[in-house]
C-alpha cells in the first residue's frame, strides 16, 4: 500500500492533525487550516467557534485531504488531542487488531514525517516517545504475530517508513527472544525509530539517489551512525542501549561492518537485534533502483550472503517469528 498520500508535510509554525482522527462530535476548539493543493499555502478552513458537520468531514476525505493544521500556539493542546484519540483507537474493540494497527501506523507515519522535517531533535524525541508507547501496546499482544505485522507495513523507500518498520520489528523480535522485559519494549521501539536519525544530517540527494551510490557517496552515507551518535550523545533522555543502536546498527559480528568494524559481543545486543531486522526490512522494501523482494526471496538472500555478520541466535529466531501467523 502506498503511504505517500497519508503523509503530512511540515509547515513552519503549524502542527499537522490527521483528518482520520476528527469526528463531528469531537473537533478541537482551535482554528484549523488547510493546505491549498496548488499554491501549497495554508488557508483558514474552519474557525475555532464553528461546528463541523459529518458532511464536512466526508468532503475532506473525498478530496483526499488527509491533514489539517493548527498554529503552533495550540501545539500542546493538539498533541494532547491526537494522543487521546490514538489511545481510543488502539482500545477500540469494535475494530480488528489488524485494522487498529493499520490505522495507527498510517497516522504515526505522517506525524513522524512532520517531526523529522523539522530537523529538531527535541521534536523527533517527543514524537518517537509517543509513538513507541502507543505501538507497543498493540505489538506486545500475544495475538499479534510478526508474520501478521509484516503484511500490514508500508514498503516505501522513505527514512520514516523504514524507521517505523524497523522499530516494530525490533519490538516483535525482542519480545519473541525475551531479550528485555515488557516494561523495556517501549525503549526498544524508540531506539528503532531513532536508529537512522543521523540521516537527517546526510544530503537528501544521496539518500534518494535513483542509482547505486558511488564510492564517495557511500562513504558520506556511511557516516550516519556517527552523525546520529553525535546528535544524541549528550542527551539525558537517551539510554546507553538506545545510543548503541544508533551507533552500531551497521556493525557486523564478523567485523565487516561500520563505523569501527566492531566484532561479536563488542556490539550491544540491542544493536545486534536492530541489524537483523534492518537488513531484512531493507530487502522487503522498495529501493529507488530496485523493487522489493518477497519474504522468501529476502530470507534466502540473507541465508546465502548476508547472515554471516548477524547474531545467529537472533537471526534464527527472526526466521521462525515471521513464519508464525
Ligand atoms: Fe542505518
Amino acid at each position: 500500500m502506498a503511504s505517500t498520500s497519508t503523509i503530512a508535510t511540515q509547515c513552519l509554525g503549524y502542527t499537522p492533525i490527521p483528518v482520520a482522527l476528527l469526528s463531528a462530535d469531537e473537533v478541537p476548539a482551535v482554528d484549523l487550516y488547510r493546505k491549498d493543493s496548488e499554491t501549497g499555502r495554508l488557508r483558514l478552513y474552519r474557525a475555532a467557534n464553528l461546528p463541523m458537520q459529518p458532511e464536512d468531514l466526508q468532503r475532506l476525505i473525498e478530496s483526499e485531504t488527509n491533514w489539517l493544521y493548527a498554529t503552533d500556539i495550540d501545539h500542546d493542546e493538539m498533541q494532547r488531542f491526537i494522543r487521546r484519540k490514538l489511545d481510543v483507537l488502539i482500545r477500540d474493540e469494535t475494530l480488528s487488531l489488524r485494522d487498529r494497527f493499520g490505522k495507527l501506523n498510517q497516522v504515526v507515519e505522517g506525524l513522524l514525517t512532520s517531526a523529522f522535517q523539522t530537523n529538531d531533535t527535541d521534536e523527533v524525541m517527543r514524537s518517537a516517545g509517543n509513538i513507541s508507547s502507543l505501538a507497543v501496546r498493540l505489538l506486545c499482544r500475544d495475538d499479534m504475530a510478526a508474520g501478521d505485522l509484516i503484511s500490514l507495513l508500508h514498503h516505501d523507500y522513505l527514512t520514516v517508513t523504514h524507521s517505523l518498520n524497523v522499530s516494530y520489528m525490533m519490538v516483535a523480535l525482542a519480545r519473541d527472544l525475551r531479550l528485555v522485559g515488557n516494561d523495556e519494549l517501549t525503549a526498544v521501539a524508540t531506539a528503532g525509530i531513532l536508529h537512522d536519525i543521523g540521516k537527517l544530517s546526510v544530503s537528501e540527494r544521496i539518500l534518494t539517489k535513483n542509482d547505486r551510490l558511488q564510492r564517495r557517496e557511500q562513504r558520506v552515507a556511511q557516516k550516519h551512525p556517527a552523525l546520529g551518535f553525535r546528535r544524541l550523545g549528550k542527551r539525558t533522555d537517551v539510554s546507553y542501549a538506545q545510543l548503541m543502536v544508533v551507533y552500531q546498527h551497521h556493525e557486523r559480528t564478523n567485523g565487516k561492518g561500520y563505523p569501527v568494524s566492531a566484532v561479536g559481543d563488542e556490539i550491544h545486543p540491542w544493536a545486534r537485534l536492530c541489524s537483523v531486522v534492518n537488513v531484512f526490512e531493507s530487502l522487503i522494501s522498495n529501493r529507488p533502483y530496485r523493487a522489493r523482494y518477497s519474504l522468501n526471496e529476502a530470507l534466502s538472500m540473507m541465508d546465502q550472503h548476508l547472515s554471516d555478520g548477524l547474531d545467529q541466535e537472533m537471526y534464527q529466531c527472526w526466521k521462525q517469528s515471521i513464519r508464525k501467523k
